[in-house]
């Protein structure tokens, strides 16, 4: 209770203060002290102890890791960092659209850079080791002005895939320009190529480290065709399904929605999982060993067990949490065991992916598995 009374005050401040509150409440530990609830979930060789993530972009530093331990999420993805410190886009750049439950950002991939940030991985690992209960995913990108941003991702796993559970890169913000022409296939290669050749030059030679791909949501079946082929031919591990959308739907309705950026929270579930639901048909057809992470939109139980019906190993939030405060993981993982009580099942996995589209996964997970 005291949490939710504290996230409707903090939501009265301009949301970059808001989200620098939260940091910093979370780095001195005034934050709920939660006993982590276990849902085992296996990624390639990462044991996740529940399914649920913290998504890029929270703690863009790796600056609170600790702090978010408690707070009953089985992951969280640092990042995205970049080689260079970065500034970021000029602020105003992060907009809330309450009456539809969203956020819009032009961040532009604010943050310290690798060597600072690394620094605060080097921190934490000391007492956390790589493979422990809490994972933590580096997320990685490009600085804007870099004269060669395939070797900024290069340099990104060089310098910290010693100390990430996994590595996701990050092809999808709308912020940075020209990022999203890496979706590309023969450009995707390089990338990916680039962050393998990081692996291997890194000091413990971490050659064995699980490549994530993040992905935008605003892409056409060919190109998702195009990634997934070119994702397993890599043999990446994930990929999470989605970033933010540039797209602006009819039916939102805050004087927001014209602020440029990447637009997340509930406007973004249906997008989202359209495409993830699609990712997993395909991947279903092929045979392929491509797991999935989804991100997008997801804001209760019900939308977290709607994605694991569409095909998700993992779900992952951001948005949910400016609005319902830290104790979202908690309800989310408390609230998709009482799904699974209903619904007959022991284990995630003996349902992952079984809706055929979102509308089914939707309903299903609101009424039932049997409902339709
Ligand atoms: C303020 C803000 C900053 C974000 N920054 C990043 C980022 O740095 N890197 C990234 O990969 N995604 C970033 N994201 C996208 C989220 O990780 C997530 O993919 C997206 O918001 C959809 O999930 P949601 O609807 O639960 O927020 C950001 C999202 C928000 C709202």
């Amino acid at each position: 209770m005291i949490w939710k009374f504290i996230t409707y005050f903090v939501r009265k401040l301009n949301p970059e203060t808001a989200h620098k509150i939260s940091l910093l409440s979370l780095k001195i530990g005034f934050s709920p002290k939660l006993n982590l609830i276990v849902l085992p979930t296996t990624i390639k060789s990462i044991n996740f102890s529940n399914p649920l993530g913290l998504a890029a972009g929270f703690d863009k530093n790796a600056a609170v890791i600790k702090g978010v331990h408690h707070l009953n999420f089985g992951f969280m993805e640092v990042g995205t960092i970049t080689p260079l410190p970065q500034y970021g886009n000029p602020k105003p750049r992060v907009f809330r659209l309450n009456e539809d439950q969203a956020i819009i950002n032009r961040n532009g991939f604010n943050n310290i850079g690798m060597i600072e940030a690394r620094k605060n991985l080097v921190e934490y690992r000391k007492k956390n080791p790589v493979g422990g209960k809490f994972i933590v995913g580096i997320n990685i990108g490009p600085n804007k002005n870099s004269s060669d941003r395939v070797n900024d991702y290069k340099l990104l796993s060089q310098e910290l895939s010693q100390f990430a559970d996994y590595i996701s890169i990050n092809i999808s913000s709308p912020n940075t320009p020209n990022l999203r022409d890496f979706h590309e296939a023969k450009q995707l290669k390089k990338v990916i190529d680039a962050v393998k050749n990081g692996l291997v030059n890194s000091n413990k030679n971490n050659i064995q480290v699980p490549i994530f791909l993040k992905i935008a949501p605003d892409i056409d079946d060919i190109s998702l065709d195009q990634i997934i082929k070119t994702a397993h031919l890599q043999n990446l591990s994930a990929l999470i399904i989605s970033n933010t959308t540039i797209e602006r739907h009819s039916s939102l309705q805050s004087k927001n929605i014209y602020e440029i950026g990447g637009l997340s929270g509930k406007p973004l579930f249906m997008k989202s999982t359209n495409l993830l639901s699609k990712a997993n048909q395909i991947i279903k057809a092929k045979n392929y060993s491509l797991q999935l992470v989804a991100a997008g939109g997801v804001s209760d139980h019900y939308t977290a067990y709607a994605k694991i019906l569409s095909g998700a190993n993992l779900v992952q939030l951001y948005t949910a949490m400016t609005y319902s405060g830290p104790m979202i993981g908690d309800n989310i993982i408390n609230g998709i065991i009482s799904l699974m009580k209903r619904d007959k099942v022991s284990d995630l996995k003996n349902i992952r992916g079984i809706a055929s589209d979102e509308n089914i996964a939707i309903k299903m997970a609101k009424n039932g598995i049997q409902s339709v």
